[in-house]
């Protein structure tokens, strides 16, 4: 039997670079290798946790992020594509799983104290955001998927739903599969800087490149990125551990032999800025025009999208009852005899 991988985007914006590298290429490399049974889906419940009015970003962001995904390369008759609303077996997962966990450790989940700072929520946080993490366990094992490929900073998500699996198993009996998160090889793609020099590529912090850009609108970001403060004179020695134009370099150039020699030439001194932006900006183009093509189609036909995740999302739904049909008979929700 083929190893089960799921993951999901919400649907609160266009993707970016840091998504490619972290989470989008792996999935792709991963559909290649034909050896796992793959779902992808906008996770638009997730996304409204913390817009609930906020509706139509959401709204507008959902067949944007499955476009992303086909334009990177998913193939829809390999992958099953869905909305995450349209399987509403995944809420009723939810609310199972909501009792085996307690608020103390919801509390205590590194990746959401995070959130809830960065949004400012304080004690306002939403019910619903704070829950994530379970309703992110429900997506996972409807599916009894072994492998996650999601960014670094879901790390303790993953973490916390591989408890509320060992909670239900030891509960209620062996029913559910314990999930690993996989991450790209290469360091730098983990967490991608933004162009800015900030610690994360983040829509918030308007420091990113989409998958969408146009070329003009990527070269004039490349160009005004965050480099090495102290590199002033082309001949000064310059620092690439904390310079995002090398890290994405790191990310993104295949000529690795290339890469290495401009870092050294960088380290040493004499070599310019605008130099190694120029070939970053190559290297970033070359992966992003047949993103940019494979969307134009899809843009040009959203009712083959549509189509898609159509069929998609009935797939996802029969595969989901399975699992929760298990559920309710280990917990004993079943009270007539048909
Ligand atoms: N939390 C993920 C993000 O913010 C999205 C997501 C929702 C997800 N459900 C998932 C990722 C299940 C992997 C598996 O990007």
């Amino acid at each position: 039997m083929k190893e089960i991988v799921v993951t999901g985007d919400r649907p609160t914006g266009k993707l970016h670079l840091g998504h490619y590298v972290g989470s989008l290429r792996k999935r792709v490399e991963m559909m290649e290798s034909g050896k796992y049974e793959m779902y992808v889906f906008s996770a638009d419940m997730q996304g409204l946790t913390d817009n609930a009015k906020n509706t139509d970003k959401i709204k507008e962001n959902v067949f944007e992020v499955i476009k992303d995904n086909l334009s990177v390369g998913i193939d829809p008759e390999r992958v099953t594509l869905f909305v995450q609303s349209g399987v509403p077996e995944l809420t009723e997962l939810t609310t199972y799983y909501l009792n085996l966990v307690t608020l103390s450790r919801l509390k205590r989940n590194p990746t959401i104290k995070e959130e809830i700072k960065l949004r400012g929520f304080e004690e306002s946080v939403p019910v619903g955001f704070l829950t994530y993490p379970i309703s992110q366990a429900a997506d996972i094992t409807a599916f009894n998927a072994t492998l996650v490929p999601v960014g670094e900073d879901q790390i303790p998500i993953l973490e916390q739903v591989c408890e509320i699996v060992d909670t239900f198993n030891k509960t209620y009996g062996e029913t559910l599969v314990r999930p690993k998160y996989v991450l790209p090889e290469n360091k730098n793609s983990r967490r991608l800087p933004g162009i800015d020099g900030k610690a994360k590529m983040s829509k918030s912090m308007n420091n990113c490149i989409y998958l969408s850009d146009d070329t003009e609108t990527v070269r004039k970001k490349v160009m005004s990125m965050y480099t090495d403060p102290n590199h002033i004179k082309v001949t000064d020695p310059g620092n690439t551990e904390n310079n995002p134009v090398f890290i994405y370099l790191d990310a993104f150039c295949k000529d690795r032999e290339k890469y290495e020699s401009l870092k050294n030439q960088y380290e040493k001194g004499g070599l310019g800025d605008k130099v190694v932006k120029e070939y970053l900006f190559e290297v970033i183009e070359e992966t992003l025009k047949p993103i940019r093509e494979k969307r134009k189609y899809y843009d040009a036909h959203p009712e083959i999208v549509e189509e898609i995740v159509k069929e998609g999302t009935k797939k996802a739904r029969t595969k989901a009852q399975e699992t929760l049909q298990k559920v309710r008979e280990k917990i004993g929700v079943e009270y007539f005899n048909n």
